[in-house]
Parts: structure tokens; C-alpha cells; sequence
């Protein structure tokens, strides 16, 4: 393919480098001209282990050219892809400047007498909407021409690392590609064929929160190994012995468990072991922020989940909820965060019902027995059968542990909480 490639930082100049070594031919633009300069000579104007041998022997065989003004090469490129910088503003969010500004230059030297839709790939890091809410209005205002024939707009985030810039494109984790229907890009596909990744085709916003999530997680990571760290560190337990152990366990640890969005967590340990460990924490002056702020957390998402369920619900409206234990498959109820949200239900005025064919009020036992009487003495008189569900109506049914599929349910409403949507 013919691409041209606006901004020749870190990203821009990896994929320049990577594409060209697969045989594209590649225009790369940048409004630094001693970049520029510096690509055509075979010269790398950043330091990135085999960046510059790759660019040397694009420039020798002639796939690479680099310009400050990119609009006579658009004419016969089949891709444009952006890589410009997002850097932060002074309130925290993406200074998207320079996105506005190259988009306006690549949809100005759109020619309208096209044969084939430019495709204008976004790299960059954008907050999500921004292809719905700037790039797109930029094109559709600028472009001279039937623009649905003349320009197609895909964001295609980058998950490579400094220092192993040239190893992660050619093996990335994943691709993900938004499209304005979700679907698959032919272009695309020609663009990423040698690389060995699972492809998520998906609609722009959730291509656009991809990074975002991906690195505040890693974020999390970091300040969480760190917090443990410390806490080890203060009362002389090996640090590194403990990591090795962390990651050595791939099944609940290293792992999807407990990474989906759904409810809040709780039952008898988590939250005993989190105070507890903060309590440790600040006992040897490890200030653990990150540990401090997960019960709150926790408690914020039990608020959003309430408000989720009830918004719009009159009071008195009937309610069920599917499940009350802290998971499937068992009768402990301590600290489940299902029993809070009963509580919530039943003191705003809600005629709830509860099935958990888990639980038998008469067999529950010492501190579950002891903290359902605390919680949720009416317990008896909430619970139905899945007879009585069976044949009643029901203003909103709430699934907190996925138990949904061997009832038969007549509800206004369905609110699956065990897997937020
Ligand atoms: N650096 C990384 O490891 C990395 C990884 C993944 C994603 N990203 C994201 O990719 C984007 C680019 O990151 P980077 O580190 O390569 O940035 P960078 O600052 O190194 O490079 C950006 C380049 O864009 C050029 N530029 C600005 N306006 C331009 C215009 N109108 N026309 C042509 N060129 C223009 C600048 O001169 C600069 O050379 C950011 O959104 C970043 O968040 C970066």
C-alpha cells in the first residue's frame, strides 16, 4: 500500500520503520524539518534498538520519503495514518491540537475526484468520542466532495513500549480497530496481515478507551506491587520472594478472575484481609493510598449499582433479586455485598423479593447466622420459589449471581448486575 504517515515521534517513526520493512511505501510527514532532514539521510532523530538500520534501508530502496507538508502526496495514498502527539493540558486532559490541526490538513488535500476512500488511521491516544465528536465534524465540514465516498475513518490504538518499539509492532498483545459500524476494514486487515494477534474489530469509543484502560491498570499494578513492597520491606519479609510467589499463580492472580465489571466484591475474607492489611500498612508507615482507597471504592460501586437498579422505579414498585449470598453456589452471606443492597432496597421503600435456592434461613450457622440477623432479619419472609417466580409479575428483576437462566421471569425490567453491560 501507499501510506502517509503524519507525526515521526516514537509511534509514527515505528510504524514507518515496520511498514516499510514489509514493502509499503511510506511518505512520513512532520512539521519539525529537522526530522525530516534527519529521516531522508537514514537517520534515526530518536534512539530505539533497530529503528535506524530499518529506516536506512528504506530510504536505499526508496519506500521512504519524508516531507514538512504532506497534502500533494495524499493524491495517490491509499492510508493515511495519524501519530501526532496528544500531550497533556493544564486541567489533566488530552490537548487534541494537534489531532484538530492534522485533520484538517489530511481532509483538505482530499481531492474529490477519488477513485477509492482515503483511510485515515488514528494512532494517537484520544479520549473517546473524539473521533465521533471532532475528527469526523473536521472532515465532513472541510472535504470537497461526496465525503461518504471520499474518506473512511478508523482508530487503531498502539500498544507498544519504548525501548522494545520494533518487537512489539511486529508482536503486539492484540489489534483493535474501531470502525464507525464495528466491522471489518478491508484495508486493515491488508495492514496488519503478518502480524500474529487476536483482531477486535468494535465501534470507535471502546478502540478510543482501550489505552486508557490498558494503562491505568498497568498504573494500578505498579503502585499496588510497590504498596506491597513496602509494607514487606517494613517488617523484613523478602520482597522479591513474595512477587515470585504473587505471579507464580496464574489462576486467580496472573489471571481474568476477578477483572470482571459486575458486582462489588465482599463475602468473608476480601474485605476482613484489605482492613486488616491496611491496618498493618499504616502501622508500619508504609501509607498504602492505593490499599486505603479499596473499600471505598467498593462502597462507591455498591451506590452505583443501587442507583443502576432503582432509577425511574417508584416507591413500592416490586423488585426480585436473584441471589443474596456473596457468590453462586454457596449460603455465606457475611458481608455479602448482595445483602447490602437489599437493605438498600427494603429502606427506600421497595417491596423486595429474594430466591437464593442456596439459603435456608434454619440452617445458617454462627457468625452467618449471627451477621443475617444483624443485616436482614425479615430474611425469611423475603425469600420465594421458583414457583412463586414463575407466577408473578415483577416491576424490575435484578441478577446479582447469575442465576437467571433457569427461571422463567415476567418483568418490566432485567438488570443483569453479575455482568455489567
Ligand atoms: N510513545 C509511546 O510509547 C506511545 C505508545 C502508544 C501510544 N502513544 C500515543 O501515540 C501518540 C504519539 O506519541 P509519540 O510518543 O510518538 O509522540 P511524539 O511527541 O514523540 O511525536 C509526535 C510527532 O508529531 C509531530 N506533529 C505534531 N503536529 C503535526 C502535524 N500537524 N503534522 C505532522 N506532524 C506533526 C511532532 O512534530 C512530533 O514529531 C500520542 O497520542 C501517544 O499518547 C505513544
Amino acid at each position: 500500500m501507499k501510506i502517509a504517515i503524519y507525526g515521526l515521534g516514537y509511534v509514527g517513526l515505528t510504524a514507518t520503520a515496520c511498514l516499510t520493512a514489509e514493502g509499503h511505501s511510506v511518505v512520513g510527514v512532520d512539521v519539525s524539518e529537522k526530522k525530516v532532514r534527519e529521516t531522508n539521510a537514514g537517520l534515526s532523530p530518536i534512539k530505539e534498538p533497530g529503528l535506524e538500520e530499518l529506516l536506512k534501508k528504506a530510504v536505499d530502496a526508496g519506500l521512504l520519503r519524508c516531507v514538512t507538508d504532506g497534502s500533494d502526496h495524499l493524491r495517490d495514498s491509499d492510508m493515511a495514518i495519524v501519530c501526532v502527539g496528544t500531550p497533556s493540558g493544564p486541567d489533566g486532559s488530552h490537548n487534541m491540537s494537534y489531532i484538530a490541526e492534522v485533520s484538517r490538513q489530511i481532509a483538505a488535500s482530499i481531492e474529490s475526484g477519488r477513485k477509492q476512500p482515503l483511510t485515515v488511521v488514528y494512532r494517537s491516544t484520544i479520549r473517546p468520542g473524539t473521533t465521533e465528536e471532532l475528527i469526523r465534524p473536521i472532515f465532513e465540514s472541510t472535504v470537497r466532495g461526496d465525503a461518504g465516498k471520499l474518506f473512511e475513518l478508523v482508530y487503531n490504538p498502539e500498544f507498544l513500549r519504548e525501548s522494545t518499539a520494533i518487537e512489539d509492532y511486529f508482536h503486539p498483545p492484540k489489534i483493535v480497530v474501531g470502525t464507525h459500524d464495528g466491522l471489518p476494514n478491508a484495508r486493515m486487515d491488508e495492514l496488519h496481515k503478518n502480524l500474529d494477534a487476536k483482531v477486535f474489530y468494535t465501534q470507535y469509543r471502546e478502540a478510543e478507551i482501550t489505552k486508557f484502560v490498558d494503562n491505568s491498570f498497568h498504573a494500578v499494578k505498579v503502585a499496588f506491587a510497590n504498596e506491597i513492597g513496602r509494607v514487606c520491606m517494613q517488617l523484613g519479609i523478602s520482597a522479591r520472594k513474595v512477587h515470585e510467589i504473587f505471579i507464580s499463580d496464574r489462576k486467580l492472580n496472573i489471571s481474568p478472575y476477578y477483572l470482571r465489571p459486575g458486582g462489588a466484591f465482599g463475602g468473608s475474607c476480601l474485605p476482613k484481609d484489605v482492613r486488616a492489611l491496611q491496618f498493618i500498612a499504616a502501622d508500619v508507615g508504609a501509607h498504602s493510598r492505593l490499599i486505603d482507597s479499596l473499600l471505598r471504592s467498593n462502597d462507591a460501586h455498591k451506590h452505583f449499582l443501587f442507583e443502576h437498579v432503582t432509577t425511574g422505579l417508584a416507591p413500592g414498585a416490586s423488585v426480585l433479586m436473584l441471589g443474596l449470598a456473596f457468590k453462586n453456589d454457596s449460603d455465606d452471606l457475611r458481608e455479602s455485598p448482595k445483602v447490602d443492597m437489599a437493605r438498600k432496597l427494603l429502606s427506600a421503600g421497595f417491596a423486595l423479593s429474594v430466591y437464593d435456592p442456596h439459603l435456608e434461613p434454619d440452617h445458617l450457622v454462627g457468625q452467618n447466622l449471627g451477621y443475617t440477623f444483624l443485616h436482614l432479619p425479615t430474611l425469611p419472609k423475603l425469600l420465594v420459589s421458583a414457583e412463586k417466580i414463575a407466577a408473578t409479575h415483577y416491576d424490575v428483576v435484578v441478577d446479582m449471581n447469575g442465576m437467571a437462566g433457569a427461571l422463567t421471569l415476567d418483568c418490566d425490567r432485567f438488570v443483569d448486575l453479575n455482568c455489567l453491560q
